[in-house]
């Protein structure tokens, strides 16, 4: 049991990865915090950990939103009295039909980026004030390369995860806080997917795809994990791509 006696936060944490990071926590021995904005959802989750013997709690959160984000940790501090991990895995898709509506492209910033700032601003002092921990972002392959069918908007976005990841790496290190990202590559569809839920369009990607499938939440969740966990002592400021081998060969 990796994180048994541990916190962990995961935003976004009531669907996909987020929500896979959240059952492999609290199967590894956790005390795990959903933070989302699908309050149904999350309340399942946390029923069903319960129901399991695991701890778990909710607490309904938008990411792009600074005072919420001072209500949450206030909250996980009154409630759980420390935080040790913070994953930040809400999100919103890229691959829209219109990529040149400039009102996505704001709340694709507001999601991704400032959500992503305000999670280490928020997060990284209160892990500190616990004893050291680790801070997960979620970026994507797209912060790499565009893509057909993908708002640029998501690609910038995801670029400034990687970069934000990085100067908070050397930020909060001598603090005992290490961040990282996991970069994944096209897992299984987001909620909000449209275009990359077409099957043709995913087809042909997985064609260029050297594992030749797409990969699940559960495969992006297994390296958040590993970056969260003392195996990962000396990763900070890290990169970690699952991808199928596609950003390393394309066919
Ligand atoms: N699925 C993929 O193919 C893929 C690929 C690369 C990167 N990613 C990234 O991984 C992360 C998780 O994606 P997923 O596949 O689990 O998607 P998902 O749609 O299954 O889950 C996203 C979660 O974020 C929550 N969310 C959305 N906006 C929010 C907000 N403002 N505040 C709080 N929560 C909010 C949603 O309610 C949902 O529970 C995202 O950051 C995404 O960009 C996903």
């Amino acid at each position: 049991m990796r994180f048994r006696n541990k916190v962990v936060m995961v935003t976004g944490g009531a669907s996909g990865i987020g929500e896979a990071c959240i059952r492999m926590f609290a199967a590894e021995g956790a005390s795990v915090v959903v933070a989302d904005l699908l309050d149904e959802e999350a309340g399942v989750l946390c029923r069903a950990i319960r129901d399991e013997g695991g701890k778990a709690t909710f607490i309904h959160l938008d990411v792009s939103q600074e005072a919420q984000w001072s209500a949450a940790i206030y909250e996980l501090r009154e409630k759980l009295g420390r935080l040790d991990v913070l994953v930040n895995s809400a999100g919103i898709s890229g691959f829209v039909h219109d990529r040149e509506n400039t009102a996505y492209l704001d709340r694709i910033m507001a999601i991704h980026l400032r959500g992503c700032f305000l999670a280490i601003k928020h997060g990284a002092p209160a892990i500190a004030r616990s004893g050291g921990g680790a801070i997960v972002t979620l970026s994507s392959i797209a912060a790499y390369e565009g893509f057909e069918g993908q708002h640029m908007g998501y690609n910038a976005a995801k670029a400034g995860v990687l970069a934000m990841t990085r100067c908070a790496a050397g930020e909060y290190a001598r603090q005992g806080v290490r961040v990282n990202s996991v970069v994944p590559g096209l897992m299984t569809p987001m909620r909000t997917s449209v275009v990359s839920a077409d099957p043709v369009m995913r087809a042909r990607f997985f064609e260029r795809v050297p594992i030749n499938r797409e990969g699940t939440a559960e495969e992006a969740a297994k390296a958040v994990l590993f970056l969260s966990s003392d195996e990962a002592s000396y990763l900070t400021g890290a990169d970690l791509v699952v991808d199928g081998g596609y950003t390393a060969y394309t066919y």
